[in-house]
């Protein structure tokens, strides 16, 4: 049986921006539900038993770190992660820009559950168009008494600001976020404290996806079972996966978690271009290790991509064909991350810079011997050392490419070419 969307159902056929479609769809109805019949812990047992897991990328079960709050009397805040900056992932974008008061139904949710005192969603710069979509989407929400004081008569008030970021992948971190939202720079800290214990203005605080948020209506109007019941027991639910690269149809596709593999690349993607095989294929955005042409019957939930050796991350899978250079896809890798390091932290500052000087060199067939040795040594100094998991991240790539494919990187230092050119004219 064909899988019915859940998230995207109807995007590119209504216009879900608007109140009254979306409310002819159902919308708005879990929250009227949730309002009138359930008590916060149970909003939040529900999504504890859905099983639901965070979307943004660590795969952090929902209704667990809700449930984390201390109860001390402080005010809570529930903060959307709308930052959406890791390399290949566009599907909060979707979500956003075409179905806004999805997401919000999903944040008022989440705040009720949580007892929130104010919300915020913390946007990428970038998305004007989500931008404006999201603020109009809020004026609608609000006079229709779903967003404000006294929320449909319920006593629960609840305000959503949207706030704009600056353009930095960092601010996608959680509390370089929090530090961002909060007017500072956008550097992450240590963590415990958890943002759930001290977070914006150092109060308990909820992080989640725009992706997870989303999921929140549809488990409140349709339970826990039912969510349960699609994909696998350990990271069930529908889950909207970004695919990107050498693939005829490149996009959004919403499929159950553990689809695998192969089966999102060529039924869904298109496949590739004819003639053409599948190299690599990065899971998880530019922050995972690169899966090859054996694990194409990897199921993509989050316990199956991390036994491959690899992360689901975001969902973002980007398709690398036999026309590709692996040391170049390193190469810009490298960059994108020597660019985007805060620079707190001496091993990822410097490392991340380090990496793309040597890739660099070796992709303009200037390698010396010496540089495979001093790459590999490289993600053994970078990771676990940093304040963030962004060093460890950004060799993550790298490092799996230098077992994969290190033969490539011999080539270009051994005979100062790309082995790749000789595949595309062959
Ligand atoms: C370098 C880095 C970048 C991140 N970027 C994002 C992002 O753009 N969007 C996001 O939702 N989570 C991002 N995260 C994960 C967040 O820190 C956080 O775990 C997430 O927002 C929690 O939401 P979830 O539990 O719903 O997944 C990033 C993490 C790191 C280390
Ligand atoms: S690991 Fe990198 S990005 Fe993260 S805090 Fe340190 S310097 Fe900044």
């Amino acid at each position: 049986m064909a899988f019915e969307p859940v998230l995207t159902r109807g995007i590119g056929e209504l216009d879900l921006t608007d109140l009254k479609v979306y409310r002819a769809q159902g919308g708005y109805q879990a929250l009227e539900k949730a309002l009138r019949e359930l008590a916060p812990g149970d909003v939040v047992q529900m999504v504890t038993d859905s099983g639901l897991r965070g979307r943004g990328g660590a795969g952090f079960p929902a209704g667990k770190k809700w449930s984390f709050l201390p109860d001390d009397g402080r005010p809570r805040y529930l903060v959307c992660n709308a930052d959406e900056s890791e390399p290949g992932t566009f599907k909060d974008r979707l979500l956003i820009e075409h179905h806004p008061h999805q997401l919000i139904e999903g944040i008022v949710l989440a705040a009720y559950a949580v007892q929130a005192v104010q919300a915020f969603i913390y946007l990428r710069g970038e998305f004007l168009e989500g931008y404006r979509v999201l603020q109009r989407a809020l004026a609608q929400a609000r006079d229709a008494g779903y967003v404000g004081r006294n929320i449909l008569g319920s006593g629960f008030d609840l305000e959503i600001v949207v706030h704009r970021g600056a353009g930095a992948y960092i601010c996608g971190e959680e509390t370089g976020l929090l530090s961002s939202l909060q007017g500072g720079r956008g550097e992450p800290r240590l963590k415990p404290p958890f943002p759930a214990v001290a977070g914006l203005y150092g109060m308990p605080t909820v992080v989640n996806n725009v992706e997870t948020l989303s999921c929140v209506p549809h488990i409140v109007a349709r339970g826990p079972e039912w969510f349960r019941s699609i994909g696998p027991e350990t990271s069930p639910g529908p889950k909207i996966f970004s695919v990107s690269g050498h693939v005829v149809r490149p996009g959004n596709y919403e499929l159950p978690m553990g689809v695998p593999l192969a089966e999102l690349i060529f039924e869904h993607a298109g496949g590739l271009r004819p003639g053409r095989r599948v190299k690599a294929v990065l899971p998880g955005g530019g922050s995972s290790p690169a899966l090859t042409a054996d694990h194409l019957d990897v199921p993509l939930d989050f316990d199956s991509v991390a036994q491959a050796g690899s992360m689901l991350g975001s969902g973002a899978v980007m398709v690398l064909d036999d026309t590709t250079c692996i040391v170049k896809a390193a190469y810009v890798l490298a960059r994108f991350f020597a660019a985007e390091s805060c620079g707190q932290c001496t091993p990822c500052r410097e490392g991340t810079s380090w990496v793309a000087r040597i890739l660099g060199r070796i992709e303009a067939g200037q390698g010396r011997p010496e540089d495979l040795e001093v790459l590999k040594s490289l993600p053994g100094q970078m990771a676990g050392r940093t304040i963030c998991p962004f060093s460890d991240a950004s060799v993550g790539f790298l490092s799996s490419t230098l077992i994969h494919f290190e033969d490539e990187y011999l080539a270009h230092i051994e005979r100062g070419a790309c082995q790749v050119r000789e595949v595309r004219s062959a």
